[in-house]
Order: C-alpha cells, then sequence, then structure tokens
C-alpha cells in the first residue's frame, strides 16, 4: 500500500511543480504501480482514459498489438540493430542517414530527408514545387492536406487550394482536365483514407503522371499508406514512386513506428528544403527513437503487406455478408475499409468503450455518421498483426453483439 502512496505522492508533487525527489536507481514501476499512477491523477481527461483504457485490452482489432508501456517500448527499440550507433544530432547521424538511403533505395528516388510530421514533409514539398507563388495546389477535396491539417498549407505557407474530383472516388485525369486554371502541382494520396482508403487504378495513375508530365506540373504521392497500397498494384514501390517527382511515405501507420515521416524526390529538390524543415520546426534535437521504429517497421511489418491486406479482404467479405450492414469498398484494394453498421455513432461508441472495459476487446473508440446507411454510423477497420488474433467468425460475433447492445 505504501508504493501506491508514494506513487500518488509523486504524480501529486510533479503535478504542483516540486522537486521529485525519487531515487535515482530505483526500479521501473511494474504495471500495477503505474495504474495506481493513473488512478492518483486527479484531473485525468477522458482520452487519457481511452488510451489507457485500450492498452489494458488484451485483444485488438485494429492496426498492430501495442507496447503496453514506454518501457515495453523502448526495451523492443533496443534490440534494433542499430540501437548501438551513435544518436542522431540535428538530423546527423549514421543511423538516420542510412535510413535516408535505405528507404530512397526502396523507392528509387536519388534524395530522401527524414521528417518528424508527415504534415511538415508535405507542407515543405508544397512549398517547394509552388516557388514563391501560391500553386495552385491541385487536391482532392477530402484529403489529408485538405480535410485534417486546419488549412496549414493556405494559412502557413500562404497556398491556394484547387480542389478537384468529386467526393468517395479518387480523381482522374479527366478532371484535372476539365480544371478551370493550370496548377502548380497535383496531389494524389494513395490511398484516399477519407474516402474508404480508395486507391487511384494503376491505369488513371499513369494517366495522371503522363499528364502531369507533358503539362510541366509536378507529381506528389501522399504515401502515407504508399506500404500498405502497394499489394494491391503487384509492382515493386519504386515502380509506384517512379511516377512522381515527389513522394512522402510515413513509419508509423502501417508500419506501426512511433512518428516520423520521409520526403523522397531529386537530389535538388530535396536539398532546397532544407531551410524549409527549420521553418517548420523540423530539426529536432535528436529523433534516434523514430529512427529505431522506423526501422523496425521497414523489418518485421513491411514484408506482411500483402498478408493484411488479404486478410481484410476476408474479413471485409464475412462482414458484408451480414443483412443490412455495409461495408466499402468492397472488395478493399489495402489492409483498411470503413465498416458501416445501423445503429447510431454515440451508442454504438458507448458500447465498443463497455467492451473493452468489461471484456479487454478494444474495437476503437471513433465512431462517425454513416453516409450509406440513413442514423448509421461508420467505423474504420485496419489490419495489422492485431487482427491475428481473431477468426473471422469472432469478429463478425462481436460486432454483432455490441450492434444489438447499442441498439437496445
Ligand atoms: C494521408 C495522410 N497524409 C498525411 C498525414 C500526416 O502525417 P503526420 O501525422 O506524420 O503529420 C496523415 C496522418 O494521419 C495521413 O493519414
Amino acid at each position: 500500500m505504501s508504493i501506491l502512496r508514494d506513487l500518488a505522492l509523486a504524480w501529486q508533487r510533479r503535478r504542483h511543480g516540486l522537486a521529485n525527489r525519487a531515487r535515482p536507481h530505483a526500479a521501473a514501476p511494474s504495471r500495477l504501480q503505474a495504474n495506481a499512477l493513473i488512478a492518483a491523477m486527479p484531473d485525468i481527461r477522458p482520452s487519457h482514459l481511452e488510451t489507457t483504457l485500450r492498452l489494458q485490452c488484451s485483444r485488438w482489432l485494429n492496426g498492430h498489438r501495442p507496447a503496453r508501456s514506454m518501457q515495453a517500448s523502448l526495451l523492443a527499440l533496443s534490440q534494433v540493430a542499430e540501437a548501438s550507433l551513435p544518436l542522431d544530432v540535428y538530423g546527423d547521424g549514421i543511423a538516420m542517414q542510412t535510413l535516408e538511403a535505405d528507404v530512397a533505395a526502396l523507392l528509387g528516388k536519388p534524395a530522401a530527408s527524414f521528417f518528424h510530421k508527415g504534415v511538415a514533409a508535405q507542407l515543405a514539398a508544397l512549398r517547394g514545387w509552388c516557388g514563391e507563388g501560391q500553386g495552385p495546389v491541385a487536391l482532392h477535396p477530402q484529403c489529408h492536406i485538405a480535410v485534417d491539417e486546419s488549412d496549414a498549407f493556405e494559412h502557413l505557407m500562404g497556398l491556394r487550394g484547387l480542389q478537384v474530383g468529386a467526393p468517395d472516388t479518387p480523381f482522374t485525369v479527366q478532371a484535372l482536365q476539365a480544371l478551370p486554371e493550370k496548377p502548380a502541382v497535383v496531389v494524389v494520396e494513395l490511398p484516399l483514407r477519407r474516402a474508404g482508403f480508395q486507391l487511384t487504378a494503376w491505369d488513371d495513375l499513369v494517366a495522371i503522371s503522363d499528364w502531369c508530365r507533358r503539362e510541366g506540373i509536378a507529381l506528389h504521392l501522399d504515401g502515407a499508406r504508399l506500404w500498405e497500397a502497394q499489394p494491391h498494384y503487384e509492382r515493386p514501390l519504386a515502380e509506384i514512386a517512379a511516377l512522381a517527382d515527389s513522394v512522402y511515405v510515413s513509419f508509423y501507420k502501417g508500419l506501426g513506428g512511433l512518428s516520423g515521416a520521409m520526403l523522397l524526390g531529386s537530389e535538388a529538390f530535396i536539398e532546397a528544403l532544407r531551410p524549409w524543415k527549420s521553418r517548420l520546426a523540423g530539426n529536432v534535437y535528436t529523433l534516434y527513437p523514430f529512427v529505431l521504429s522506423a526501422f523496425q517497421g521497414l523489418r518485421e511489418q513491411l514484408p506482411h503487406m500483402a498478408d493484411y491486406r488479404n486478410r481484410a479482404r476476408n474479413l471485409a467479405a464475412h462482414l458484408a455478408r451480414v443483412p443490412s450492414w455495409h461495408v466499402a469498398p468492397e472488395p478493399p484494394p489495402t489492409n483498411s475499409f470503413q465498416l458501416h453498421l445501423p445503429v447510431a455513432p454515440d451508442a454504438l461508441r458507448e458500447t465498443m468503450l463497455a467492451v473493452a472495459r468489461e471484456q479487454g476487446f478494444w474495437l476503437g473508440a471513433r465512431t462517425t455518421p454513416s453516409h450509406k446507411i440513413a442514423d448509421g454510423a461508420m467505423v474504420e477497420v485496419v489490419v495489422g498483426n492485431a487482427a491475428q488474433d481473431w477468426t473471422d467468425d469472432e469478429v463478425v460475433t462481436l460486432w454483432q453483439q455490441v450492434v444489438s447492445a447499442a441498439q437496445r
């Protein structure tokens, strides 16, 4: 009991800005102690509770099995081969440079630059392609840059968006040809997450690339999930990347890393963006945990992207067989898809959290109104290694229980 009291007192002291007098070599807290520490937090936010609840579960439907603590995460990273190399400092370090060279080779691009955030990498890329001007930047109305970044490309970079294509479907070259003005750069998000992780068809992608080259317009790929898209195209990553002038990839989605991104392009393009990396707060003092987790993801997750995609197809087919449920896209081209259910979003969310509390199964905590089922809800299903702990039938049964409980 005294350990719990000590932890609670330590928390209170830290909260009130008092020196933490913990012994420097005290053993790392156990999970029980960590839970006590969490319980002692007086003003814990609901989102903290959800994060904690997720880590206390025994099975997860989405993504990869999570590290249960910072300690577990750091221990796993310490096993990565590059962990014995020196720490990078302001982006310089042998591990960082090796990672950049490895990813450049994988994507067949001459140069690569690590960024702490994809948002920053893409803002820099767009500024690079637009020079001193405003663009315009041709992008899909549901892409991450247009929807999820609080219009940073306009507010921070002074650029102007030119929306292309219709909601819920990737755009084609015909939509680009119909634009009222010539863009400086075209952005294609592969897959288009907010449209249900849909992928531009290969022939459409080639036509977009050819048209951009003919017109002297830069083509940038938002490849946050390019790793996950590759099995659908059945072509090497470098062949896909060769269609574009610049590509951004993420290390923390399908690859399951801590965070981090890479921007790839010609030597001159990447070199010219150096000042923009600093301006966008990308010159972080050291990034080694992110670098190690990127190596880890490339080795442990990248080889399984086709398995995750195949599993997503099977699971989607099972779920789509339930009357009045809807899966989109069907079949999913990547490891991810939308599941539309005939139940109100708030009720569904509450039931999903109750299942996590009572049964230890994490189905996620985000529900949005469905655009396929009137008054229904949509959840995203993202297949990673955590799905290996379930059979397709178990997943269907659990969702059926959740839906009928939420309908009551
Ligand atoms: C399609 C897409 N692009 C860009 C980003 C931005 O990545 P980051 O979180 O590294 O800034 C995300 C993040 O979710 C994304 O889904």
